[in-house]
């Protein structure tokens, strides 16, 4: 049997690193009031980092990937399959992907496929979840599956509501076919009628919409993450005749602690089991999931054969879980 097993990890931060001081004295100039009490009590996030004005997407996927294809031993040429999930791509619609630029700027010249994804704050687990059935249908070996985000270029800075909460950054992976368990469950969910209370600013092509920034309605975001996360958890762990106890680290998409440890209580699982980074990266969408593993794989809390549940809920309405064995 085919399994798909994670080889490598990599993370970019952007060097700007922005605190909660600074952001309340930035925001204090428009008479915009926010306190470093407020995010963090709120939100559990202190500070987060963002992008200088020549890094796009691609420029953040790019540093993560090269550390993620080191750490796996692999060169990029032997990577048949690139899956970018972004909601900050490079060009509108993914047009040319962010995947396919990154490709480029890896230098490889080998075809390989490679297309974004958009599943907005659940898109890594939804790449993961694809990069998986790529693999075990043996229709690709070495896929690079990618979260990366530049949200500082779509939130509304006179919002005090949303601009404190989300950050930059990028994190991958090296997904490759194996003899050994790696991913052991998948699952995904889309509610597409809660469309309407989280979503990024409209596209040239949506005349129907003039939303210049990411909308979210904090509250009803809150209560319905609380609700899907540890459900999808209980499915995946299910579906591998798993139990709670079982789990070495709980990943979950970084946007709000108190979300987090309500998820980990509800699994029954101490606090001391989860990776946390949201104080230091705030939501990085996408990209927060394979941040928070490849700083808990490099400081070698999570070692192999560690079983390790990532999940994520975001805007489409979408969530979903992967349990992998590293
Ligand atoms: N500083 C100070 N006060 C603020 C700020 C701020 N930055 N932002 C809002 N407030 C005020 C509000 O105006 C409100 O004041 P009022 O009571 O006088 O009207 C008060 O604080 C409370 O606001 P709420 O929105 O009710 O605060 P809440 O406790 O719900 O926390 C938060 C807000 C942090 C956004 C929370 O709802 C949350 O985390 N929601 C989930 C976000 C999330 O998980 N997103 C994940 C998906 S993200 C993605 O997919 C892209």
């Amino acid at each position: 049997m085919t399994y798909s097993k994670i080889i490598g990890t990599g993370s970019y931060l952007p060097a700007k690193r922005v605190t909660n001081d600074d952001l309340a004295a930035q925001l204090a100039t428009k008479g915009i009031e926010t306190s470093d009490e407020w995010i963090v009590t709120r939100s559990g996030i202190s500070a987060r980092h963002y992008a200088a004005p020549d890094e796009n997407a691609s420029d953040l996927a790019v540093n993560a990937a090269r550390k993620a294809l080191e750490a796996s031993g692999l060169e990029a040429e032997q990577i048949d399959l690139i899956i970018v999930a972004t909601s900050t791509p490079d060009y509108f619609g993914s047009f040319p992907s962010t995947a396919c630029i990154v490709q480029n700027k890896l230098g490889m010249r080998n075809n390989s496929a490679a297309f974004d994804m958009g599943a907005v704050c659940s898109g890594f687990v939804y790449a993961m979840a694809t990069a998986d059935a790529f693999i075990k249908a043996g229709n690709a070996k070495n896929v690079l599956v990618i979260g990366t985000e530049v949200f500082s270029r779509i939130l509304d800075f006179d919002d005090r509501s949303t601009c404190v909460l989300f950050g930059d950054g990028a994190g991958a992976v090296v997904l490759a076919a194996s003899e050994e368990p790696g991913v052991l469950a998948v699952k995904l969910h889309a509610d597409g009628s809660h469309g309407g209370i989280l979503c990024g600013p409209a596209n040239p092509s949506n005349q129907a919409s003039n939303q210049e920034f990411l909308y979210m309605d904090g509250p009803a975001v809150f209560k319905l993450a609380v609700s899907v996360l540890e459900k999808v958890a209980n499915e995946a762990l299910a579906h591998a005749q798993m139990p709670a106890g079982d789990i070495d680290w709980l990943i979950p998409h970084q946007a709000n602690l108190r979300i987090m440890t309500g998820t980990a209580k509800k699994l029954g699982l101490p606090a001391d089991k989860m990776v946390v980074t949201v104080h230091e990266h705030g939501n990085t969408s996408a990209a927060s999931i394979p941040l928070a593993l490849d700083v808990a794989m490099r400081d070698g809390r999570i070692k192999p054969g560690h079983n390790v549940m990532m999940e994520g809920v975001g805007g489409g309405f979408t969530w979903g879980a992967v349990l992998a064995r590293m």
